[in-house]
């Protein structure tokens, strides 16, 4: 169907999808009603790819082409991106989300050099045009690089590779490429050369840009790239009028820029702080550490004793919960000291795990109520009259080095003040680092106890003495 109703029902049906991204994006800051989020954005997604296909009046002219490829770029997606999404362990999410958001940024990157290459041809030369075209291209070339560059960081498969005077190269970089798209948005006859060495510097920059960032701060690196993405589909919808990819666009950019300012708030840094700084890699900070004093264990039998009898318990989830998969085990630990007359919380670090949100996603999965979440903040003000703190698999969250070792690489991001309680129980493997690859002086501590096994392994344990009393 083309013409005037084609076209309505084509802008309606964009609507629609925008509507649907923006209740998506609300549901998404609760973890009961994320997932009813993901799926509405879902289908407002598929709702404006097949109404395009339907409606969009361009296509009735080369028609069978651009339907085998439109359809063998939707099967490839759908198949590869059903595999990878299927196949994915909890705590490899933020590779996905870096190489999904590299592929977002290459498609936005492959739009501007197909409309500047339609431009060409038509010798239409707009400077509005030009502009969005070649922003779009830097930014979605600098994200797909970026992205690509962060998650095989994630995946272990590229180290830190900070060398000396790699800042200045980045700003000479920076400077050449606004330096060269203004001068290609100006000529009269844009250069298709010059273009290729705009997309080629991106790349580069993209690839040393996020190359010397330490470990711990890949997820602010990964949530700024993703708002880089945003920012280039939303180019992409300028450029063909499409409102769906534009308030799309404008939404992943707004959002990931938020994500961007509230982690860099909870790890107490400045954004320049984390793009310039090297916070995480593994060398200087691997080296802190030595002689602390001794280690006390606690028996799972003494544990759940000090649990049963105690008024108020608090549970600090960390990375290491993920791993076991224990977070339907803590939801049974929480009920049967709930019968006990016990009161249980969680402690909720902003970055403990390894994705924003970590801890909430986990801990919704085993259908803990959500109000038993607390934030870093209310729980800390709630520590002093906690009974017992049990540390589940955190590490780098609860690490005093963090307030009182100013030559820690972690110094200055706020923790979960365990040590305010009246008595702390760590539950972990070994003695094994967290992902800031430091010592942690908690575990040494006069009040602390280790309870070391599988983060399962010992909440069972702890279930079958609890239930036992
Ligand atoms: P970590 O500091 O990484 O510590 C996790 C601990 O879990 C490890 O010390 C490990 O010790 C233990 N563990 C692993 N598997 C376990 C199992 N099966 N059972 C019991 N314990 C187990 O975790 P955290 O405290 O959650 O801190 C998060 C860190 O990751 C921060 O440094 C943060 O900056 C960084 N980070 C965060 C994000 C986001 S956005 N959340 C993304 C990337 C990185 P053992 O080996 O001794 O068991």
């Amino acid at each position: 169907m083309t013409g005037i109703l084609g076209n309505s029902i084509l802008e309606i049906c964009y609507i629609a999808a925008s509507i649907t991204f923006i209740l998506g994006l609300k549901m998404l800051s609760s973890p009961d009603k994320a997932r009813k989020g993901n799926l509405y954005a879902a289908y407002g997604m598929g709702l404006a790819i097949v109404a395009t296909i339907l409606f969009k009046e361009e296509f009735s002219s080369e028609k069978t082409l651009n339907y085998v490829l439109i359809f063998a770029g939707l099967l490839v997606g759908t198949v590869v991106g059903t595999r990878m999404a299927l196949k994915v362990k909890m705590t490899a999410m933020p590779q996905m989300v870096s190489f999904f958001n590299g592929m977002g940024g290459a498609c936005a990157a492959v739009i501007s050099l197909v409309e500047f290459d339609h431009v060409m041809h038509t010798g239409e030369f707009d400077l509005g045009l030009m502009i969005v075209i070649i922003l779009g291209l830097i930014i979605g070339s600098v994200s797909f690089a970026g992205s690509i560059i962060a998650y095989g960081k994630l995946e272990g498969k590229i180290g830190d590779k900070a060398f000396p005077g790699s800042q200045i190269i980045n700003i000479l970089l920076l400077i050449a490429i606004v330096g060269l798209g203004g001068y290609l948005a100006s000529m009269s006859v844009p250069s298709s050369t010059l273009l290729y060495a705009v997309l080629g510097i991106s790349l580069l920059y993209g690839v040393l840009f996020v190359m010397p960032i330490g470990g711990a701060d890949m997820p602010v690196v990964i949530s700024l790239l993703n708002s880089f993405t945003g920012v280039a589909a939303a180019f992409g919808g300028f450029i063909y009028g499409n409102q769906a990819m534009l308030t799309g666009g404008i939404l992943v950019g707004s959002a990931g820029t938020i994500l961007t300012v509230l982690m860099c708030t909870a790890m107490n840094r400045s954004l320049a702080n984390v793009i310039i700084g090297s916070f995480g890699g593994g060398g200087a900070a691997a080296a802190a550490g030595g002689e602390q004093g001794t280690v006390k264990e606690i028996t799972a039998t003494d544990a759940a004793i000090l649990l049963a009898y105690a008024s108020k318990v608090s549970v600090v989830p960390g990375y290491g919960l993920a791993v076991a998969q224990a977070q339907h085990t803590v939801h049974s630990l929480e009920k049967a000291l709930d019968d006990k007359g016990v009161e249980f919380t969680y402690a909720i670090h902003p970055v403990a795990g390894r994705m924003p949100g970590h801890m909430n996603v986990l801990l919704a999965e085993a259908d803990v109520p959500y109000p038993k979440l607390l934030e870093m903040e209310d729980a800390n003000d709630q520590m002093a009259n906690t009974d017992v703190v049990l540390v589940i698999g955190a590490n780098d969250v609860v690490n005093p080095a963090a307030e009182n070792d100013p030559s820690s690489p972690i110094y200055g991001m706020p923790i979960i003040q365990v040590l305010d309680a009246k008595n702390v129980i760590v539950m972990k493997r070994s003695m094994g680092k967290g992902y800031a690859g430091i010592e942690n002086e908690l575990f040494f501590h006069d009040k602390n106890r280790m309870l070391f096994g599988d983060a399962k392994d010992s909440l069972e344990k702890l279930i079958a003495e609890v239930k036992s009393l």
